[in-house]
């Protein structure tokens, strides 16, 4: 099948590749020049596994790249938009790129076509995009809207897009739901997870995933109702988190616990520094303003949201606990990104958390693996930039765990303490077993679990009652 993809950024990269790996031929549109050229040339923009293979697999073959979009239109039968849609200073979603996009499709439409929308957009998007094309005089029987959102996480995007949990299309006619069906074919009818060239998935993955058929308004909801969903099980088990401070509990036992209920799950329950990127904090701001204008005060999302910023004050806290004063402090940080696995930096709680961390004085040394470009953008020279996590923790006062990297997981300790001024590590992700960091000589501080040092073990050895910590 013929599919333009009307945005370039994550979303559109992304789909417009697997798309092409599954059998399509893909037009990736998009109005930013030197980005094309860019891509053209085989530069990829993004960090994401596996996404470098795709693009140089289909390079100039099953995609190209493109900055007419009425060209584009017209050599189509699916066109996803993929636009970016920022928030307004009221938190709202600022569609006028979704806008502009729907009236120049208007100027390509040569025979039936399904446009969807794969941006992330509020309940009634669909709707107006159907008006504004009607408006440019287009016969109403020769298009649909259809809303297809997207469930990728960054990090992990090729592989969610290709083995998503479920499909979802909320088409509100069967001509277009079958177009959709066809595209998603080659996953929903497993020919795709059969040939040798398809990208590995995850052990667990949904093989092959279903397809979820509803209307454009329901979709639309299901995408904003879905990460206001993640958003709250993360600020849940943050608060609960809190509570374990006060009461000496451990977060991670309560979390087996509670996520062995299969209708809860183990899944997002875990406690850290708060959540960031770009979705969370724009889509739960957007949510809450599609809900007001439906009358309706969500006032269950201003808590997620405060909950989410409170987390950030109380890591701050914990810094100032473990090292008194921080004026003239120097401090390794590990991670930048606002989660493991990319070089997003955007709403990221580690580049927010280091930014608070200079106001009040701290001479900071960051590491991250992906996103030190970026974050060199963003601080300019008011932090160090090392070139490894024992280069972050020369010298330190403490050493700062701000990003889930999988390798910030497994650094040799001896090493690490070695490196330390002081052997003070304040973990925001509790990557590693407060009793281990306690035996390796580290006064450690976590999330939600009982802080560690040489003392806590002396006392442990001297009680009565032994609890073997998960
Ligand atoms: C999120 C959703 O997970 C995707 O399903 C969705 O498609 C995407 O937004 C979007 O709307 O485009 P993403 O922002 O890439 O994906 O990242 P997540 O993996 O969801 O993480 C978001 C934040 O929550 C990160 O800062 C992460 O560190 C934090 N987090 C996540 C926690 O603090 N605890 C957890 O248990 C899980």
């Amino acid at each position: 099948m013929r599919i333009a993809v009307v945005g370039s950024g994550y979303v559109g990269l992304v789909a417009g590749a697997c798309l092409a790996d599954i059998g399509h031929h893909v037009i990736l549109v998009d109005n930013d020049e030197q980005k094309l050229a860019a891509l053209g040339k085989g530069e990829v923009p993004i960090h994401e596994k596996f996404l470098p293979e795709l693009l140089e697999r289909h390079r100039g073959a099953r995609m190209t790249f493109s900055d007419n979009l009425a060209e584009a239109v017209r050599s189509s039968t699916v066109i996803f938009i993929a636009v970016g849609t920022p928030p307004t200073e009221e938190g709202e979603a600022d569609l006028s790129y979704v806008e502009s996009v729907a009236r120049s499709i208007s100027g390509g439409i040569n025979g039936y076509k399904v446009l969807v929308e794969k941006s992330t957009v509020p309940v009634y998007t669909s709707d107006w995009i159907r008006k504004i094309i009607l408006r440019n005089a287009t016969a109403p029987d020769s298009f649909d809207v259809v809303s297809n959102p997207e469930f990728l996480r960054e990090g992990s995007a090729v592989t969610d897009f290709l083995y998503p949990d479920r499909i979802v299309v909320g088409a509100d006619n069967e001509r277009s739901a079958a177009v959709l069906r066809e595209v998603y074919e080659p996953l929903t009818g497993a020919k795709y997870y059969r040939e040798k060239t398809a990208i590995p998935g995850p052990d667990n993955a949904a093989v092959p995933p279903p397809i979820i058929i509803t209307s454009a308004k329901s979709a639309e909801l299901i995408k904003h109702a879905s990460n206001a969903f993640l958003a709250m099980k993360i600020s849940f088990i943050n608060a609960v988190a809190s509570i374990c401070e006060s009461v000496g509990a451990n977060v991670q036992q309560v979390c087996q616990g509670i996520g062995t209920d299969s209708r809860i799950g183990p899944r997002f329950l875990n406690p850290g520094i708060g959540y960031g990127g770009s979705c969370f904090p724009k889509d739960l701001l957007a949510f809450r303003s599609v809900a007001r204008q439906c009358n309706y005060e969500f006032r269950l999302l201003d808590e997620v949201i405060r909950i989410n910023e409170d987390q950030r004050q109380r890591f701050l806290r914990k810094v100032r606990n473990a090292l008194w004063t921080l004026r003239g402090k120097r401090l390794g940080a590990l991670g930048l990104a606002f989660k493991g696995g990319t070089d997003d930096i955007r709403e990221s709680p580690a580049v927010l958390l280091i930014k608070s961390l200079v106001q009040e004085g701290c001479k900071i040394s960051a590491y991250d693996p992906a996103a030190r470009p970026r974050a060199e953008e963003e601080f300019k020279s008011s932090i160090e930039f090392a070139t490894g996590p024992y280069e972050a923790a020369r010298g330190a006062d403490a050493l700062l765990i701000l990003t889930e990297w999988e390798e910030f997981a497994h650094l040799d300790l001896a090493r690490l303490r070695k490196e330390l001024k002081d052997p003070i590590i304040i973990d925001g992700r509790n990557l590693y077993d407060p009793q281990t960091m306690a035996e390796n000589g580290f006064t450690y501080y976590s999330v939600g679990r009982p802080a560690a040092s040489a003392e806590t073990l002396q006392d442990a050895a001297a009680s009565p009652i032994k609890i073997r910590q998960a």
